[in-house]
């Protein structure tokens, strides 16, 4: 049975020597930079529980994928590509990978990025000939001298690569989209599906975090356009000395406000992943009276294994995998209708 509970502050336990090492090591850098306002707000020294794994929604299985992969030692990148890969590849998840809700002239074109602990960073967008968006992305980090590749070049590069081509479109969400052409009206759903963007977050057996973020991006979206899930500080950021984030959700809100770049920076100055959520959250609210039309979701780990998550509307919730145990948590929202 799953079990839910809210999202709070959950780092203690065993730590390795060499996580300890190198939190400490870490905590007495961020003494020397940080201004004496800051020092208000200590960093906790509490330890994690290695390995974790979180990410957007409820996509238990790729979760569970990345936290056994984290158990069997692979390092956190390896995992998170692991991890999302999952839904990149289940045909009825119509938000990512193959399978995905085309764009209104009945085109399926992939988004993805991945982020190293190293901070070297890759993306792909508007991809239509291979569901492993997130794999590619890691190749145009690792095999070229770029971070983003788009459409026609990324889709090259995929071939040259050893990547199969797909047809990403498939007979459910062909039928979809011809239905929705016989009234068109583009009006992206809340909650659509109870599903979108998987974003994944993962801290390795040696306390190293990676993620990756990979969607086909809003349904019956306009030819060419990308989301905040490839852009690297929007879908994704992290610092592994700090920690990092991942957004779901209306991107053009995300891409706004930097929201995953935002959260980090936040947590750098002493905020809690939960406080730091809630005040992305607010900042895109608090300029838009048309967040009631829109979800956004974002899901946020600190260097401590510490988890946070806030959204707009109620029905997001988050995986989280940590001791071994991967439970669907429960997220609180903002828009609370009396
Ligand atoms: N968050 C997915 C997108 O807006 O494309």
């Amino acid at each position: 049975m799953k079990r839910r509970k809210f999202i709070q502050n959950t780092a203690a336990g065993a730590v390795g020597a060499t996580f300890a090492m190198t939190a400490m090591a870490c905590t007495d850098e961020n003494k020397k930079t940080r201004k004496p306002s800051q020092d208000k707000k200590p960093m906790s020294k509490k330890m994690p529980n290695l390995p974790i794994a979180i990410c957007t929604w409820q996509f238990t299985n790729a979760n569970k994928t990345a936290g056994d992969a984290l158990e069997n030692g692979k390092p956190a990148l390896e995992a998170a590509i692991e991890g999302v890969s999952i839904e990149e590849q289940n045909l009825k998840n119509t938000t990512v990978g193959k399978g995905g809700i085309p764009d209104r002239q009945g085109n399926v074109t992939l988004d993805a990025c991945v982020m190293a602990t190293n901070g070297d960073c890759g993306a792909v967008m508007a991809v239509s000939s291979t569901s492993h968006v997130a794999a590619l992305a890691r190749k145009v980090m690792e095999d070229t001298p770029h971070v983003i590749l788009v459409g026609e070049g990324a889709e090259e590069f995929a071939a040259l690569s050893g990547f199969e081509t797909e047809d990403l479109l498939t007979e459910e969400s062909k039928k979809a989209w011809q239905e929705w052409l016989k009234s068109p009206e583009y009006k992206p759903l809340i909650n659509i599906e109870n599903h979108d963007t998987i974003g994944m977050l993962t801290m390795d057996k040696k306390g190293d975090i990676a993620g990756a973020c990979t969607s086909s991006g809003l349904s019956y979206k306009m030819k060419g356009r990308v989301g905040d899930s490839p852009i690297i500080g929007s879908g994704l950021f992290l610092d592994n000395e700090i920690g990092g984030a991942v957004a779901t959700g209306m991107g053009e809100e995300v891409v706004k406000t930097v929201g995953s770049f935002l959260i980090v920076e936040l947590m750098r100055n002493g905020m809690s992943p939960q406080d730091a959520c809630e005040e992305a959250i607010k900042r895109i609210v608090n300029k838009n009276d048309t967040y009631k039309d829109f979800q956004i979701a974002y899901i946020a780990m600190n260097k401590m294994g510490e988890t946070g998550a806030y959204c707009i509307h109620e029905g997001f919730t988050m995986m989280k995998y940590e001791n071994k145990i991967n439970e669907n948590v429960f997220v609180d929202f903002y828009h609370k209708p009396s």
